[in-house]
């Protein structure tokens, strides 16, 4: 029996909500181990839509959740979402849910910076296009030795002096940026007001975890965002700023390498992007609003229209290295329905040579051409499918060819937001 790490094989919004769902029926704990609520997980549950941006989506069948240490927690979305949540009668009380006690806080001015840079970048015409939570100016304050972190809430005699700390830095930045400096009592007052209401969830998660792998129970790892937006293995700058591969799992959970058993690569069966940056299948015309539109490709998070088009192999079989992915769970395919034709990305011209593999640096990346093979559509549909029997011959030559293209074998496939329109070829948990 195997622990499983769900990530995301793209730039994110591969159908992992769905997913990891599914999974998590089968599992005992679902644990977040980076990001924040930058990520937007929709999950169907019953015909009832639960959008969750924070939390582990194992609170909505009340599997035990842990936000690890790896995740950015801004207090005040947290209080909101779960707040939320509670009106749509899922439970949430400290039984539940458990957040990391050295997990980083996002304060309101990461949120504040993230946006002030964006803004200015707009006008320069280098914005990463983020969601502007303040994940970036969190994660930076945590690697810079001053964040405040989710224990120092109980700690109220050394907090003021972490908050002078984190203070000086931030003024001096907001000043050059030209924007007001922020008081000291604001930051104290937006913390202490929200305290008790975080305090009761607050944990030794490492310890929680280790007691778990020891009985036996089974573990699923719950990845946001998606490979290439990696802040070392993606498309750098545009990226998000955690480790989104799997290894991270292990460090933003607390736990040794030997927890990690089986990776599972959710990976749609085209391409999409938010935010700016490179995108070498990218369909700037009636394939991609067609994608966009039957494939309802809007962020959970922004509202942002997503970037579409055709699915890239080479991005596909990178991820199944960097993130040593097992098996993919296919996502989306029924979008491709009907289409006369579809092209998959084999490979890339880059400067005149051929070329297997996304290169990393950002002026390479945004020259790289797609090099593709077309395959015939299907006239059926996919959409609902329970078995291989139910596919067209030509949807199935489809998800063989993306198997051998990118060297993992589709473990799942999923043909619709419904949970149960699902094909299972191999049982990760089992694996
Ligand atoms: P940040 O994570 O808000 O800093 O944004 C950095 C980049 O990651 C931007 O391109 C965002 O659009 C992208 N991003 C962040 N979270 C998600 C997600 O959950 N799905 C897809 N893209 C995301």
């Amino acid at each position: 029996m195997a622990n499983v790490v769900v990530v995301g094989s793209q730039w994110g919004d591969e159908g992992k909500g769905k997913i990891v769902d599914w999974l998590s029926e089968r599992a005992d704990v679902v644990v977040r181990f980076q990001g924040g609520h930058n990520a937007g997980h929709t999950l169907v549950v019953d015909g009832k839509v639960y959008k969750l941006s924070l939390l582990p989506s194992g609170v909505v069948r009340g599997k035990l959740s842990i936000v690890g240490n790896g995740v950015v927690f801004d207090p005040h979305a947290f209080v909101a979402e779960a707040a939320k949540l509670k009106a749509q009668g899922v439970e949430i009380t400290p039984d539940v849910l458990k957040i990391a006690e050295n997990t980083a806080l996002i304060l309101s001015l990461h949120r504040e910076l993230d946006g002030f840079r964006e803004d200015a970048a707009s006008n320069s015409g280098t914005k990463i296009g983020t969601t502007r939570r303040g994940i970036g100016p969190a994660y930076e304050d945590k690697v810079g030795r001053r964040a405040v972190r989710v224990m120092d809430l109980a700690s109220l005699d050394t907090l003021p002096a972490k908050v002078d700390r984190l203070l000086t830095h931030h003024n001096a930045l907001r000043r050059g940026l030209g924007h007001p400096e922020v008081r000291h009592e604001t930051i104290m007052e937006e913390l202490i007001s929200v305290a008790d209401q975080i305090l009761p969830y607050v944990d030794r998660v490492w310890k929680i975890l280790d007691n778990k792998r020891r009985a036996g129970a089974r573990i699923l790892f719950e990845g946001a965002q998606g490979t290439l937006l990696d802040i070392d293995q993606g498309t750098y700058p545009f990226v998000t700023s955690s480790n989104t591969v799997a290894g991270q799992a292990a460090t933003g959970s607390g736990m040794g390498p030997g927890a990690i058993g089986y990776v599972l690569g959710i990976t749609k069966a085209y391409t999409t992007r938010v935010g700016e940056g490179p995108f070498p299948t990218e369909q700037n015309n009636e394939i991609g609003e067609f994608l966009g539109t039957r494939g309802h490709e809007f962020g959970v998070v922004t509202g942002r229209k997503r970037r579409c088009g055709w699915f890239d192999a080479v991005l596909v079989r990178q991820a199944v290295a960097v993130n040593g992915i097992n098996g993919i769970a296919l996502t989306k395919l029924d979008v491709l329905d009907g289409l006369d034709e579809i092209k998959v990305c084999t490979g890339y011209r880059l400067d005149g040579e051929d070329i297997d593999y996304l290169p990393a640096s950002q002026g390479a990346q945004a020259r790289v051409e797609p090099v593709y093979e077309t395959l015939e559509g299907w006239k059926g549909t996919t959409a609902g499918a329970r078995s291989w029997n139910d596919l067209p011959a030509q949807a199935v030559k489809y998800v063989r060819y993306i198997e051998e293209l990118i060297g993992a074998p589709v473990a799942l496939l999923s043909t619709s937001p419904e949970r149960d329109d699902t094909i299972l070829v191999t049982d990760p948990f089992q694996d």
